[in-house]
C-alpha cells in the first residue's frame, strides 16, 4: 500500500487512527498543533513525518487523503480546505456543526470528484451488521420502535455539546438499520455543567414507515450504558455494546 495519508489531530481519538493507518502501511504524515504529541509519535513511528502546520499538508502533492480528528469546531473549515486542495477527506463525527455547512461539504466533494467520509464507526460494528441482517430478513417482523441510550460519566467536552459528541453514532446506526430518513426530528436538552452546552439530550425521530425512535445521550450519568433496542411485531432485539456475554439478544 502506498503511504499517502495524513492524520490531523492526534489526541485522545486521533491516536487510534494513527495506529490503524500506520498498520495498514498508508500513513505518511501526522499533524498536530501540540508539538509534544508530534515528538511522542515520531519516537514511536520514526519513518512518519510530523508537522504542526495544516497548510503544509495541503500543499504537499504526496498526500492524497487527509484524516481529520481535531475538535468538532474545526471540522467544517479543515474538511473544506482539504477538499479545495484536492485531497480525499475522512472526518471524524460530526461532519460539521451546522446543517448548511455539512451540505456544502457534500456538494464540494461531489464537484471535486473526491471522497468525503464521516467516521460513523458504529455502522461497521459486526453486531450492528448482524442486527441489520435480522431486520432485512424480516426476523423481527415489522419494525415499530427503535431507541438508543449512550450514557456515561465524561468525557465532558467544552467546544461541542453531548448531541454532537455522542448522538452521531446513534443517529447513523438507526438510519443505517431503517434505510430511511426521518420525517420529523425533535431534540431537547439540559445544560448543567457549562452554560449553553447541553450535557443531556433526548431526541425523537419519526419515520414515514411508521417507525418511531428516540436517542438519549448524556455525559452526566452515574453509569455507562450503550444499548440499542429494536422492537418489531414478531421479535425484539437488544444490542448491548457493554455486555460481557451476548452482544445481541432476542426475545418474542
Ligand atoms: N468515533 C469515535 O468513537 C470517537 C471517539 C472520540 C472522539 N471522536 C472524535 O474525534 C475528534 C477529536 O476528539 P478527541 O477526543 O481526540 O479530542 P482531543 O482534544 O483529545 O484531540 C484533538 C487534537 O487536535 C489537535 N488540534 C486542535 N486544533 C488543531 C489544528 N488546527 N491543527 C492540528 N491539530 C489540532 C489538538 O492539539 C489535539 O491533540 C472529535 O471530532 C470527536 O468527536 C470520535
Amino acid at each position: 500500500m502506498e503511504r499517502n495519508i495524513a492524520v490531523v489531530g492526534v489526541g485522545y481519538w486521533g491516536k487510534n487512527l494513527v495506529r490503524d493507518f500506520y498498520e495498514l502501511g498508508a500513513l505518511h504524515t501526522i499533524c498536530d498543533v501540540n508539538q509534544e504529541l508530534g515528538t511522542q509519535f515520531k519516537s514511536q513511528f520514526s519513518e512518519i513525518r510530523s508537522v504542526e502546520s495544516f497548510d503544509r499538508l495541503l500543499n504537499d502533492p504526496a498526500i492524497k487523503a487527509v484524516v481529520i480528528a481535531t475538535p468538532a469546531v474545526h471540522h467544517y473549515q479543515m474538511a473544506k480546505d482539504a477538499l479545495l486542495a484536492k485531497k480525499h477527506v475522512f472526518v471524524e463525527k460530526p461532519l460539521a456543526l451546522k446543517v448548511d455547512q455539512g451540505a456544502e461539504l457534500v456538494k464540494l466533494a461531489e464537484q471535486q470528484n473526491l471522497i468525503l467520509m464521516v467516521g460513523h464507526i458504529l455502522q461497521y460494528h459486526p453486531a450492528l451488521e448482524k442486527l441489520k441482517e435480522l431486520i432485512d430478513r424480516g426476523d423481527l417482523g415489522k419494525i415499530q420502535y427503535i431507541y438508543s441510550n449512550r450514557l456515561n460519566i465524561g468525557k465532558i467536552r467544552f467546544e461541542e455539546n453531548i448531541l454532537w459528541s455522542f448522538a452521531p453514532h446513534d443517529i447513523s446506526a438507526i438510519l443505517f438499520l431503517l434505510n430511511e430518513m426521518p420525517e420529523t426530528v425533535c431534540a431537547t436538552g439540559g445544560s448543567y455543567l457549562q452554560a449553553k452546552i447541553p450535557d443531556v439530550t433526548l431526541t425523537t425521530m419519526d419515520f414515514k414507515s411508521g417507525v418511531k425512535s428516540h436517542i438519549f445521550v448524556s455525559w452526566l450519568h452515574p453509569f455507562k450504558e450503550q444499548k440499542l433496542v429494536v422492537v418489531g411485531d414478531k421479535k425484539m432485539a437488544v444490542f448491548d455494546d457493554m455486555s460481557k456475554g451476548e452482544i445481541i439478544s432476542l426475545s418474542s
